[in-house]
């Protein structure tokens, strides 16, 4: 390192506060400080201010509904259609020829398209849905990667006002029949495989698994050729060829069906506290709404941007940032299918070079192994058209946030920490980069109009510097409206613990620690639940320690998180084998395969490790917070309070050795 660059470095490394460049502020969507106060004087009706970035084929009569809380229901009486909001009214503002999708495969293939040319391929799989038997309200699984046709596919499906319910990709065979299964979803789409690292992932055979543990009658497939001749595969009878079906539709034109606002435009299963997954269900007019505003305040959207979110849209950041937020505003969308470091560690900056990419959105995880790689990989591109850096899904160290504001943005870049969730739909907790001041670590200040606050375990708000849980105090229109089919579950999850029900007042509870400084800016302590975040993926503890119980030879198990340099955190498994305490390779084996099997190569273990007891407190509770520091080579407190000490000196000495 030059002393110039050591200099750099050495002050970089002492600065807390960092006011936006000028150059981004003068160009700015939002810049005037008074905007919180405006929302906060004008609250509700402040989120008009959303809904306006939308057309309505009939316009509201309320903003807030809250006649039955927490069902609070948002721009009522209104109706729309999210495809025509992504995809005509543009066609019809004479954008036709704008690119909104520039997608590209792992392989180096790419395939773009026009706002034109995305209409016409969603009307098309839409009549092609509807000749298939799909009608308004059917919830329609996409099991799709990354390629063109899963956004074609949310957009025909919102088209008809059938809602979608996307399966990640590297999800497995028995995430996607539980999905299904909970959302009686009798139609799929899926794909024959896909790319990874240049190897051809068979994807048809997974999901042919996954079909053999729905319980109910799927009445049609339909199958991307994705591999062409690199993967051999027949089709049931039930499966069509996605190509040869669209064809006999090709050129009908579908009117967009208006939904009422509060109607279902797509359902997204996460993870939580217990082993099933939760149907989190977002709505037309409020979702699309809080996404297209905060593209547009945050992210900084314009229609003449290329703009670039790297998530997978099998993730909540994916259908927010890459489909309906970017698309609902008219942006051009680059989408990229395979991994950052194929065939080389640069691939994300060339991409960035060659398309002129202004904006861009990625997660920490990514940003830290950037950073492993060595800043001379971005170097070796110019990425001087990048105007503004976002990032997502985890707590980013301060170390990272300089590394990206320093070698990914040159310094000329704001930096945008945003804290959200599946269930919150769009941001709640980040800076406007073109009026606060942003500090390395600390996601920022509320958005404008969301009363997100920090409080102790009585809900009070706590002093500056004391460490407490995020609440949200008041609702806001991208918000969850429930759990499918499961309204009590919706309410025991997240309104439970902090609403006062006898004074009416309803209290969000998202589930994260966090801490508050006195400029009012919040930093995200991570979960307070038994949900882990593996390099930005939500995983729960026990979806996969029922995995692992399920193996035969294993009698009981605990699943925790424990630090990871670059995935943030990884997963943990200590179980309890029948006999043979030594435990065996085999049988590590045979644990870390029903993880692959339950959940999907997203989960696999970082460590196996056979104990004969687990560290219990006298009431027979597993100490879970110890079994993280082990894991996390922490500094262990005091374990005197444990039914049996003695296991855990047995334990470290094992995770040391492994
Ligand atoms: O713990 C928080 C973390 O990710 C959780 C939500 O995960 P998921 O629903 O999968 O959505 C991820 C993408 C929005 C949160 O409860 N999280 C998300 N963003 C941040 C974050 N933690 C710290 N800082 C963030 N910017």
């Amino acid at each position: 390192m030059s002393q110039e660059d050591a200099t750099l470095e050495a002050r970089l490394a002492e600065q807390e506060a960092f006011e936006p460049p000028e150059s981004f502020v003068e160009q700015a969507n939002v810049t005037d400080p008074g905007i919180y106060d405006e929302f906060e004087e004008n609250w509700p009706e402040c989120w008009e201010r959303a809904a306006d970035l939308l057309s309505w084929d009939e316009s509201y009569d309320t903003v807030l509904d809250d006649g039955n809380e927490p069902f609070y229901e948002w721009f009522t009486g209104g109706e729309l259609n999210a495809s025509y909001n992504c995809l005509d009214r543009h066609v019809e503002d004479g954008a036709a020829d704008r690119e909104a999708i520039k997608w590209e495969g792992e392989l180096g293939e790419t395939r773009s398209y026009t706002y034109g040319e995305l209409l016409e391929e969603v009307e098309t799989f839409a009549a092609t849905l509807r000749g298939l038997g799909v009608e308004e309200d059917d919830v329609v699984t996409l099991y799709l990667p990354m390629i063109p046709e899963l956004p074609i596919a949310m957009l025909a499906c919102a088209r008809l006002g059938a809602p979608h319910s996307v399966v990640f990709a590297g999800f497995s065979a028995d995430a996607l029949a539980t999905r299904m299964n909970s959302a009686d979803s009798e139609f799929l789409v899926t794909c024959d495989g896909y790319y990874r690292r240049g190897d051809a992932l068979d994807h048809l055979s997974k999901t042919n698994e996954g079909l053999d543990g729905v319980d109910h009658e799927v009445s049609d497939v339909v199958v991307v050729d994705r591999l062409g001749d690199d993967l051999d595969h027949s089709l049931a009878d039930n499966q069509r060829d996605y190509d040869e079906l669209v064809a006999e539709y090709d050129g009908e034109s579908v009117e967009p069906v208006s939904r009422d606002a509060e109607d279902m435009l797509f359902l997204m299963y996460t993870s939580g506290t217990t082993g099933q997954p939760k149907g989190v269900k977002h709505t037309t007019g409020g979702y699309l709404a809080y996404t297209a505003w905060t593209s547009h305040a945050v992210l900084d959207l314009e229609p003449e941007d290329t703009y670039w979110c790297s998530a997978d849209i099998g993730w909540i950041t994916g259908h927010s940032y890459i489909v309906y937020g970017p698309l609902a505003l008219g942006t051009t969308s680059v989408m990229y299918e395979g991994t950052p470091d194929y065939p080389d560690k640069d691939r994300l900056w060339e991409i960035v070079e060659r398309e002129g990419v202004d904006v861009f959105y990625t997660a920490p995880t990514a940003i830290r192994a950037f950073m492993k790689w060595g800043s001379d990989y971005p170097e070796e591109h110019d990425l001087s058209s990048l105007r503004l850096l976002g990032t997502v899904g985890e707590p980013i160290n301060p170390r990272a946030w300089k590394w990206y504001y320093k070698h990914i943005g040159d310094e000329e870049c704001p930096i945008v920490d945003t804290w959200w969730q599946t269930e919150t739909g769009g941001m709640m907790i980040t800076t406007l980069p073109g009026v606060n001041t942003m500090k390395p670590g600390s996601a920022g200040p509320p958005l404008p109009g969301v009363d997100a606050r920090v409080v102790n375990a009585q809900g009070e708000e706590v002093d500056a510097g004391q460490a407490g849980y995020v609440t949200v105090n008041k609702p806001w229109p991208g918000m969850l409206r429930t759990l499918y089919n499961n309204d009590e579950r919706f309410l025991s999850e997240y309104w439970q613990e902090y609403s006062d029900k006898d004074a009416d007042e309803w209290v969000y509870f998202p589930e994260d620690g966090a801490k508050i400084d006195d400029d009012g800016y919040i930093t995200i302590l991570g979960r307070v639940d038994d949900v882990i975040n593996v390099s930005g993926h939500r995983l729960g503890t026990m979806e996969i320690e029922s995995a692992v119980v399920g193996v035969d030879g294993i009698a009981e198990a605990a699943v925790v998180g424990g630090d990871h340099e670059v995935k943030g955190e990884a997963v943990y498994v200590y179980a309890i084998p029948e006999d043979d305490y030594e435990g065996n390779a085999e049988l590590e084996e045979r644990a870390r395969e029903a993880v692959l099997d339950s959940i999907g190569p997203i989960a696999k273990p970082e460590d196996v490790i056979f104990t004969p007891e687990l560290p219990k407190t006298r009431s027979g509770k597993i100490m879970r917070r110890l079994l993280e520091d082990i894991a996390s080579g922490n500094e262990l407190g005091n374990t005197s309070t444990l039914r049996n000490p003695e296991v855990v000196d047995d334990i470290a000495a094992q995770v040391e050795t492994d």
